[in-house]
């Protein structure tokens, strides 16, 4: 089979070709969603960056433009990296990117409007003469100092951005004021947040989120009943981590919660391949939309042969979970038009050491909703105290699918071979703490292809999930794409994507099982699995 063919996705965005990394600039204008991108239009590796372009009405099939922004003027000959839109009053967006101007990387943050607000695809993009917007003063290191937020307006009536940043492994967001003609910003005296021992943060993203329902906020609403959510990227993990709290407007600050720690132990967005992710607030369907940047797991020598690198995961609506400590995420509804064939289980018991295939759907190309139930939490293995330091992902390194457990492992086998010689699986497995359970959620890589290349990437990523066992239950969703496993757990507490390389279990070779592996029988209340037609992609 053609090596550039075989792991490209059915309804995960990605171009024809060639190399794409994060969203930039995403926005709901006059019924229509804009999607634009890092994309390289020479190769499959990074370099070359443009805002590529993309539009649609549902947010999975895509209409592709030409590039809207590309280097061409002194303020981005270098580059033109990530960026946010805003909609200003009048119904006029704006873009805010980062110029490269140099080979040294010196980078500045620049806008771009629209040539003509009466094309509804808003195709073509003016980077106006005033220029740069903002560069670096001297406290700033300016070779890392980039990707501007969406603005939001504060009470004052002056809009302000952040821009992220790094000074002795502090990550940090400074912030940026202007006046109302969005023209002239100059820099807050604080940043509006920062970390010690974080490193760069890339990407930064900074929304309200109602306590009271899960609809969206505009990005610059501020009142009752709200917290805000600062997610970053972690130039050095390459995970993208949050933090809830609230947004101090007198001092212009924000302060975590207590119960939403900074730093590498701190929430993430997903616990897989997943980076650069930016929100949107979509007021069509009053809803916030967050999108990323599923990087790759396959060699940098193998997106060269197959041309091209990077996709995107299914857009997810965002929103607070009602105990305030975590946000939760659920693919758009709109996916759920690409449905096709359904296969369903009810009722069907599992002991240990069983698996049931699932057949008759395109199980390289599915959506798996899946509800599991136990009578009793009696046979959850303890949890040994020394994994406390361990991320998740380490734990799911030492306790793996094959490893029999008490109350798990169970969950399903993703592109798995006949045989097994290549598998993902993505489970739980429940443990006992001195007070209270531990639900492990793995997505785990390390044995999804045949594939060795020293440099691939196959890890058992991992995440807590953050549940109430009292009804016993527990929910998986998996969207499997040929080379993508994107999982939700709990509906969505814990999200974990990951990208796999399989050379067995490919289109029809592909299977599907759902597996216990525990001592406590497990019951799949009921499990339903389509097979996914095509988006429209290009
Ligand atoms: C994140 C990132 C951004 C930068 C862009 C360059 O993946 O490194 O910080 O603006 O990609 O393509």
């Amino acid at each position: 089979v053609d090596a550039s063919k075989v792991h490209r996705t059915g309804y995960h965005f990605q171009p024809p070709k060639n190399w794409i990394n994060d969203p930039n600039g995403p926005m709901y204008y006059n019924g229509v969603y804009h999607l634009f991108y890092q994309y390289n239009p020479k190769g499959a590796i990074w370099g070359n960056i443009v805002w590529a372009h993309s539009v649609s009405k549902d947010l999975i099939n895509w209409i592709p433009l030409e590039p809207a922004i590309y280097p061409s003027k002194v303020f981005d000959k270098y580059g033109t990296w990530s960026g946010s839109a805003t909609i200003l009053p009048g119904n006029k967006p704006v873009i805010l990117y980062t110029g490269i101007v140099d080979a040294n990387k010196t980078q500045v943050q620049n806008y771009a409007i629209p040539a003509n607000m009466s094309d509804p695809y808003l195709r073509k993009w003016i980077k106006p003469d005033n220029n740069p917007l903002i560069v670096a003063d001297k406290t700033i290191n300016k070779s890392q100092f980039r990707d501007p937020t969406t603005a939001w307006m504060g009470r004052d009536g002056n809009w302000r951005i952040l821009v992220g940043s790094v000074r002795n492994h502090r990550g940090k967001v400074i912030m940026y004021k202007s006046n109302k003609n969005f023209m002239k910003w100059t820099k807050a005296k604080h940043p509006l947040h920062s970390a010690p021992g974080t490193g760069n943060w890339e990407c930064p993203d900074f929304f309200p989120v109602s306590l009271k329902n899960k609809n969206g906020l505009d990005t610059s609403y501020n009142g009752k009943d709200i917290k805000h959510v600062l997610k970053v990227s972690f130039d050095v993990t390459r995970f993208d981590h949050y933090t809830i709290g609230t947004y101090d407007t007198k001092k212009d600050k924000y302060f975590p919660d207590n119960t939403s720690i900074d730093g590498w132990k701190g929430l993430r967005l997903d616990y897989g391949n997943y980076y650069a992710s930016k929100t949107f607030f979509d007021s069509g369907k009053n809803r916030r939309i967050l999108l990323g940047w599923a990087n790759e797991s396959d060699t940098v020598d193998n997106d060269v042969r197959k041309g091209w690198a990077g996709v995107h995961p299914i857009p997810r609506k965002i929103w607070l979970d009602p105990s305030g400590k975590q946000l939760v995420q659920w693919p758009v509804q709109e996916l759920e038009t690409l449905r096709k064939k359904k296969v369903q289980l009810n009722n069907k018991k599992l002991n240990k050491g069983k698996k049931v295939e699932i057949k008759g759907i395109t199980v390289a190309q599915a959506d798996v909703e899946v509800i599991f139930s136990f009578t009793s939490l009696d046979k959850a293995e303890p949890f040994d105290p020394s994994w406390a330091d361990l991320y998740a992902q380490d734990v799911c390194a030492i306790k793996g699918s094959t490893v029999q457990g008490g109350l798990g492992p169970f969950g399903l086998l993703t592109l798995a071979s006949k045989n097994l010689e290549e598998y993902t699986p993505v489970f739980f497995r429940i443990f006992k703490a001195h007070d209270k359970y531990k639900v492990l959620m793995c997505s785990d890589a390390s044995r999804s292809s045949l594939k060795n290349e020293t440099t691939m990437y196959k890890p058992s990523f991992a995440g807590y999930v953050d549940v109430d066992l009292a009804d016993k239950k527990l929910s998986l969703r998996s969207l499997i794409d040929h080379s993508v496993v994107e999982s939700f757990g709990a509906g969505g507490k814990t999200c974990i994507t990951s990208r796999v390389y399989p050379t067995l279990a490919i289109f029809d070779k592909a299977h599907l099982f759902v597996f216990n592996n525990g001592a406590e029988r497990i019951t799949i209340e009921t499990l339903n699995a389509w097979s996914m037609a095509n988006a429209k992609l290009h």
